[in-house]
């Protein structure tokens, strides 16, 4: 067989290893494997490129990704994803594995309906995938996300500030959720919990009156303007309050041993799934077995339970 494999969307750590997996396994099958360069933007304009074994050799510990990502938002159109079904044609790939987030898995679906065999693979640092318990990226970003709140508490703690800190997750709030919990942070604000501004300046100012000397507040993206809130926080609680956004620092770095023992596992298995026949399928990880789910249900599904995880918030913060 001749399979393609490309990154698309956010890069994320464990990529690599997902892409050396999914090349080792392909040659060790008798497949022919091409790296696509730069996602969907690569189909289009016919970066590919054969791909031995040592081609992808030293880069299970890098972030990033070797082949380069994009966001092509004229993936949408019809017209030009032919073009890219073309260029498979012309080269005789008949399948492709891509590796990325939901918006990854719209272009691989419709890729799929247009005849080419696809897979997808979660490599996403949002962990907002519902089709895997986790995706291919979010442990290292939730580590990098903690290394950074142990460090803002230390300074937090020695000037006896509040300190918000905004973590990425797009609209899903597993990494402040994570995050959050694994750094003992005091107020958890996620898209799932909402923000209540005024309950969190009460509490806040009750807490300092309590004589508390510090705090964390951990706030997923795209919720508010971190850097306004902590003004208010500071006009109305008491605390001196200063706010971080931690940003693409998490969507870098090397590989956690989670994420590359979670990119090797379902690289192979995507492969082995091609050779099996089964396509227009997304690959994922349920209590720790490997298992595919059609990408229409993976984008429809329902989004992941984090209630058990919210009510630890609400005993231990
Ligand atoms: P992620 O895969 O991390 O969610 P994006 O949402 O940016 O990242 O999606 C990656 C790429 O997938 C987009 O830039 C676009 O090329 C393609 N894509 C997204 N949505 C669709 C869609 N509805 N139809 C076809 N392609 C899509
Ligand atoms: O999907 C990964 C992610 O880092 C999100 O957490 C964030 O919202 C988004 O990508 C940022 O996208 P861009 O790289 O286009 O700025």
């Amino acid at each position: 067989m001749k399979i393609g494999v490309l990154t698309s969307g956010g890069d994320a750590p464990g990529m690599n290893a997902a892409i050396r997996s999914i090349v080792r396994s392909a040659i060790q099958s008798g497949d022919t494997i091409y790296g696509i360069y730069d996602g969907y933007r690569g189909l289009v304009e016919g970066k590919f490129k054969e791909f031995t074994r040592k081609d992808v050799s030293e880069i299970l510990n890098k972030g990033g990704t070797i082949l380069g990502t994009a966001r092509l938002p004229e993936f949408k159109y019809e017209q030009v994803r032919e073009i890219a079904v073309k260029n498979l044609a012309k080269e005789g790939i008949e399948a492709l594995i891509c590796i990325g987030g939901d918006g990854t898995y719209q272009g691989a679906m419709r890729l799929h309906e247009m005849g080419v065999k696809t897979i997808g693979v979660p490599g996403t640092i949002d962990n907002d995938i519902k089709s895997t318990e986790f995706t291919i990226g979010f442990s290292t970003a939730l580590n990098t996300a903690c290394e950074a709140i142990d460090k803002l508490r230390d300074t937090s703690s020695s000037h006896q500030r509040c300190s918000i800190i905004e973590v990425m997750g797009r609209h899903c709030g597993d990494l402040a959720l994570y995050s959050g919990l694994c750094c003992g942070a005091e107020y958890i604000i996620t898209a799932e919990t909402g923000l209540d501004e005024e309950k969190l300046l009460e509490s806040l100012k009750e807490d300092r009156l309590n004589g508390r000397k510090h705090a964390i507040v951990v706030i997923s993206e795209n919720l508010t303007d971190v850097y306004q809130l902590a003004k208010r926080v500071e006009a109305f609680s008491g605390y001196e309050c200063r706010a971080t956004i931690l940003g693409y620092i998490q969507r870098g770095g090397t590989p956690t041993p989670e994420d590359r023992l979670l990119a090797a596992r379902l690289g192979k298995y995507a492969v082995d799934l091609l050779h099996e026949d089964i396509s227009g399928v997304c690959v994922g990880l349920f209590e720790n077995k490997v298992k595919y789910t059609p990408f229409d249900q993976a984008l429809t599904m329902q989004a992941k339970d984090n209630k058990e995880l919210n009510n630890l918030v609400k005993k231990i913060s």
